[in-house]
């Protein structure tokens, strides 16, 4: 991206998946504008397929990778470890200054594991956030990486009172707002839900956007079944449209399941790229789903969300915004649904959720790294 000379500081950020690319966009959009700072960029490569990384690197304007790794798909411990292997050659041919991780998927604690035993500072944008359930394995990745990080920079006050809590150093600790907001209020503009609306033909339809892809939601077969039985149910008992980007591992289980059948019931089409998704999410009566962004993104579309877990690392979007969580059995989803439907849309702006995020990360930058020398 840009090449250090003598006299620069150098920092690398490391993404891996979808929603990674999100919020390293604004961050290192923001950052090129600090005097005397090279960025460089490694993609983990855990998401590999054009509808879940490279259509986002298009539309975020994100630059090109310097280095792909090339992880791909595996088990936890083979992914993990994979990116630890490939990115510890990287980190010591570059020997950036800083690297910064985002988020909380397997490419983010790998990489901040990495740097830390190669005495590399970590800046972790998104941290603090806790669900408190350890049988996630982003709840395991979030610990890993705060816990190793210098500098934590965080989306909401929980997560201030979290890393707080678990003896974190204050003077590390950034409340920056959300850049994930950031993106959003930069791109909303050229999210077109007409046209989206067009091309899956939903004429006037209502409708509710579906994502579901956690392992607790769709590894268990029965599990899975019913929660598509009960989509289905929505569609037709609440005269409400359903449609459902299903992402390839949701897709992988249905088909070794042989749960083609339910599925019918609605309509299920390929992931989407940002703009579309944004533009299904604006369009839409409600949205269900099992993501973490996409809490925080309806809150401040003011779409009635649905969020399909016991629990939530994203507090504010319930306490402030359009989030409700849903931990019933499925065969309640319709009337949950039903409910979220009837609520209608009502945006929110939680603290510092003003489209600045990323102005404030490379204030600190400038001051922690660049003018501190
Ligand atoms: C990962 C993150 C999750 C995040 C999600 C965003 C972890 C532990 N999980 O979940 O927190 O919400 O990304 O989308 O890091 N696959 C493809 N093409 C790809 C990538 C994956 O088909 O480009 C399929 C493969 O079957 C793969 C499966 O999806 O085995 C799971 O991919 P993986 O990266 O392990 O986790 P996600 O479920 O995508």
């Amino acid at each position: 991206m840009s090449s250090p000379d003598q006299r620069s500081r150098s920092l690398l950020h490391v993404v891996g998946t979808r929603p990674n690319f999100v919020k390293a966009a604004p961050v290192i959009e923001a950052l090129a504008g600090v005097e005397g700072l090279a960025q460089s960029l490694v993609h983990t490569g855990q998401h590999y397929d054009d509808v879940l990384s490279g259509s986002f690197f298009d539309e975020l304007g994100l630059p090109d990778p310097d280095v792909n790794l090339g992880v791909g798909s595996g088990s936890h411990a083979v992914q993990t470890a994979e990116v630890m292997v490939r990115v510890e050659q990287v980190f010591e041919d570059v020997a950036p200054d800083r690297v910064f991780v985002y988020g909380d998927v397997n490419s983010t604690a790998a990489a901040a594991l990495t740097a830390v035993k190669l005495h590399l500072p970590v800046a972790h944008v998104e941290a603090g956030l806790r669900s408190g359930d350890r049988s996630m394995p982003e709840e395991i990745n979030r610990l890993v990486t705060d816990r190793i990080a210098d500098v934590h920079f965080t989306t909401e006050r929980d997560a201030n009172e979290n890393l707080a809590r678990e003896g974190v150093d204050p003077a590390g600790i950034h409340f920056v707002g959300n850049v994930m907001i950031d993106a959003l209020d930069r791109l909303r503009p050229a999210a077109d839900s007409a046209a989206v609306r067009r091309r899956f033909a939903l004429g006037e339809d209502r409708y509710i956007a579906v994502t579901l892809h956690r392992p607790r939601n769709v590894d268990d077969p029965d599990r899975l079944s019913s929660l598509l039985e009960a989509l289905g149910h929505v569609q037709v008992a609440h005269d409400v449209r359903v449609v459902f980007p299903m992402h390839p591992r949701t897709a992988e289980r249905v088909e070794r399941f042989g749960l083609e059948e339910p599925a019918g019931a609605f309509t299920v089409i390929d992931p989407l790229g940002y703009l579309d998704f944004v533009g299904l999410m604006d369009g839409a009566a409600a949205v269900v789903t099992d993501s973490g962004g996409i809490q925080e993104e309806t809150t401040v579309l003011g779409v009635p969300c649905l969020t399909v877990r016991p629990d939530t690392e994203r507090p504010v979007t319930v306490r402030e915004g359009t989030n409700r969580l849903f931990d019933g059995e499925p065969a309640g989803l319709a009337d949950a649904v039903a409910e979220r439907v009837s609520a209608g849309r009502d945006a929110s702006r939680p603290e510092l959720w003003d489209g600045r995020a990323a102005e404030r990360i490379a204030g600190v930058v400038r001051d922690d790294l660049v003018g501190g020398r």
